[in-house]
């Protein structure tokens, strides 16, 4: 060994660590990019800005007591929430949230930073953690049936513990491994019930309110059949989702489905509906058969028209599919034939509002998830402003005293909103050029998806165009989840346990406390409503009670009384 090998390469270490320092310390790393251009532009913005008024420190110090005053003035609201309405933007990341308001706002030509979405004015809002037992990020199969039955499981799976791996016909099929879906609870409370979305009515998300299924695909036989890697015997053992549809006692029970989907209910001799089944029936046809002989009345559509002249007065059930697939964007959509996700909640709510004990409504926007996929931000800000909308019309249908109304997020995506626009810029544009190789970037962009591509100058690019593909770093057919909290907000009844960082199994637990069903309806109600509940108190089935072991459900007492 060399006696001052040592030293020597330890002065080495030395001189480059003081060289690299030196290099950092050199240039400087600043927020904004300090070039002339840069620093004039910034002059210039801030000397006009766009809304002087909020140039007077006044002007923060009253918005600041203004918040306050509404903050301190709002009151718990208890007792039991008699109808819940719960809302999901699939895909509808805190990013989407923030764009999407501002989105809003610039239609209305005002700058939408501070702009809210119907539902961010909620009381209470909280975060919900997405991941599965299998997936540090969530699909849209596990995630509901951890929000919609209160038990997490492997991606791709729904209303199945995580005892179901992905496929696994044989454990699906064990009644040990179904999960019972807060819709269920909700009907053995005698509540009218229902599911809206503007994708297949067989998709994972509306699937996850009555399904228990060990692969989200298997939406029809014909899906059974062409997964490759689906054993043969599944399609005999395993039914597909349209069939526990119109089958299993939570689908048969739901008085209001409204959707796309249409070819996965019928046999694909039907080419006019390019029909998928392989079984030849027409479930559309059986489920209108469901409640024939019971004097209820029945009802199934196709078009916007024949929803707009529906007597809800004279309805039970409604069956609603108005695409064969998933229905269209609403910026593309045909409006005489589809109607939007706001008249169909309209609808429902006025179906499901007939019944005596109250009603518990699931609501998806499910096309701004299915917008980031193909990196097309615009269509996807424009859907979560949908939802906004149809938000905002179910709190006006109803009152926040009786009705208990939640909207969250199933996962996240993968769209950032950055770099250092000025106030006001246009958020579906490119505001700002990078001193690095001096082109343009816009502010929305995705991680990853199918529109990337190397770095190149989209200064003539139409961003404005509703399917552009805003950029994406890593080259996927289809855009990912992403994995981070999602928001959750509550307005009504017991809509301050929404409050707080949480599993995202917990939501359905805490609606059912609201609503007094379910795994709710077996605990003691807090704040002086017990005179009441005991007489609106219905005992569930004894399917809950085996569901559910005695340890987690005094994990779940001990939860709710912490
Ligand atoms: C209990 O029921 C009575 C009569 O229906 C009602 O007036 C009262 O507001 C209810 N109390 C609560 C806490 O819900
Ligand atoms: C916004 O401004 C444009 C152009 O000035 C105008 O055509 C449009 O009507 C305005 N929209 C609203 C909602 O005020
Ligand atoms: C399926 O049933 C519906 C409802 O009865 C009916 O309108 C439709 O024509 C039927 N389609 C086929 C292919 O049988
Ligand atoms: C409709 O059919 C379902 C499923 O069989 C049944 O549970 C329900 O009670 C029926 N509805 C009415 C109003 O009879
Ligand atoms: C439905 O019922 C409501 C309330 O009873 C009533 O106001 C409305 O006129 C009825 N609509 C129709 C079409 O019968
Ligand atoms: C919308 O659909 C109707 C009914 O199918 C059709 O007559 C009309 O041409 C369509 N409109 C557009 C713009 O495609
Ligand atoms: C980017 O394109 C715009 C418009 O074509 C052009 O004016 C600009 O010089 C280009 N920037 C670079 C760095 O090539
Ligand atoms: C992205 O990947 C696909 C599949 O390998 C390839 O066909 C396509 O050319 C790639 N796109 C770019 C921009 O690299
Ligand atoms: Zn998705």
């Amino acid at each position: 060994m060399q006696p001052y090998g040592v030293p020597c390469a330890f002065a080495l270490l030395i001189a480059i660590a003081l060289l690299l320092g030196a290099t950092t310390n050199g240039i400087e790393i600043r927020h904004t990019d300090n070039n002339v251009e840069n620093i004039a532009a910034r002059k210039q913005a801030s000397k006009n800005n766009i809304n002087p008024v909020e140039n007077d420190r006044q002007f923060w110090n009253n918005v600041g007591n203004d918040l306050l005053q509404k903050k301190l003035n709002v009151e718990r609201k208890y007792g039991v929430a008699k109808n819940v309405i719960f809302f999901i933007g699939d895909g509808m990341s805190i990013a989407t949230l923030t764009s999407a308001r501002i989105y809003m706002g610039q239609l209305q030509n005002k700058t939408g930073e501070n702009e809210m979405l119907s539902f961010e004015k909620f009381p209470y809002t909280g975060l919900s953690k997405t991941y599965c037992v299998d997936s540090q990020v969530a699909d849209s199969a596990c995630s509901a049936t951890a929000y919609l039955m209160g038990v997490k499981g492997n991606i791709e799976t729904i209303g199945v513990s995580g005892a179901v791996s992905n496929r696994d016909c044989l454990a699906s099929n064990d009644p040990a491994n179904q999960a019972v879906s807060s819709m269920r609870w909700a009907q053995q409370a005698g509540k009218r019930t229902g599911v809206v979305s503007n994708m297949r009515v067989t998709h994972a998300t509306p699937a996850g309110a009555y399904a228990n299924v060990a692969q989200r695909d298997w939406e029809c036989d014909g899906d059974m059949a062409t997964d490759k890697l689906a054993e043969k015997w599944c399609v005999t053992k395993s039914p597909d989702i349209a069939r526990q549809l119109i089958e299993r006692e939570t689908g048969r029970n739901l008085n209001v489905i409204m959707g796309g989907g249409r070819a996965k209910f019928l046999p694909n001799t039907d080419k006019d509906q390019q029909g998928q089944r392989q079984d030849g029936r027409n479930l559309t046809k059986e489920w209108l058969e469901i409640n024939r002989t019971s004097g209820a009345s029945s009802v199934y559509v196709t078009d916007r028209t024949q929803l707009k002249s529906l007597n809800t007065n004279e309805t039970d059930y409604l069956l609603g599919l108005f695409a064969t697939s998933h229905m269209s964007y609403n910026l593309l959509a045909n409006k005489s034939v589809e109607p939007t996700l706001v008249e169909m909640t309209e609808k429902a709510i006025e179906v499901l509002s007939k019944g005596d004990a109250g009603y518990y409504l699931f609501v998806e926007g499910g096309l701004i998830d299915w917008a980031h996929h193909s990196n097309m931000a615009q269509l996807a800000l424009d859907e979560a402003a949908m939802l906004s909308k149809a938000v905002g019309r179910a709190r006006e249908l109803t009152s926040p005293d009786d009705t208990l109304i939640v909207v969250t997020s199933d996962h996240s995506h993968t769209m950032t909103i950055n770099g250092y626009p000025h106030r006001g810029s246009d958020i579906l544009g490119h505001p700002v050029t990078a001193s690095t190789d001096k082109m343009p970037y816009s502010t929305l962009s995705y991680a990853n998806g199918p529109s990337a591509r190397e770095r190149y100058n989209l200064s003539q690019d139409n961003t404005k165009e509703p399917q552009y593909q805003f950029p994406s770093m890593v080259n996927l057919t289809w855009e990912t989840h992403g994995g981070e909290d999602v928001g959750v907000f509550a307005s009504g009844p017991w809509a301050h346990l929404f409050v707080g960082n949480y599993e995202q199994n917990y939501i359905p637990y805490a609606i059912s406390y609201a609503a007094n069903m379910g795994p709710g309806a077996e605990l003691e109600r807090k704040h002086g409503d017990n005179a009441n509940s005991s007489s609106t108190r219905i005992s569930v089935g004894p399917s809950l009670l085996q569901s559910m072991s005695l340890a987690t459900f005094t994990a779940l007492v001990a939860f709710l009384l912490q």
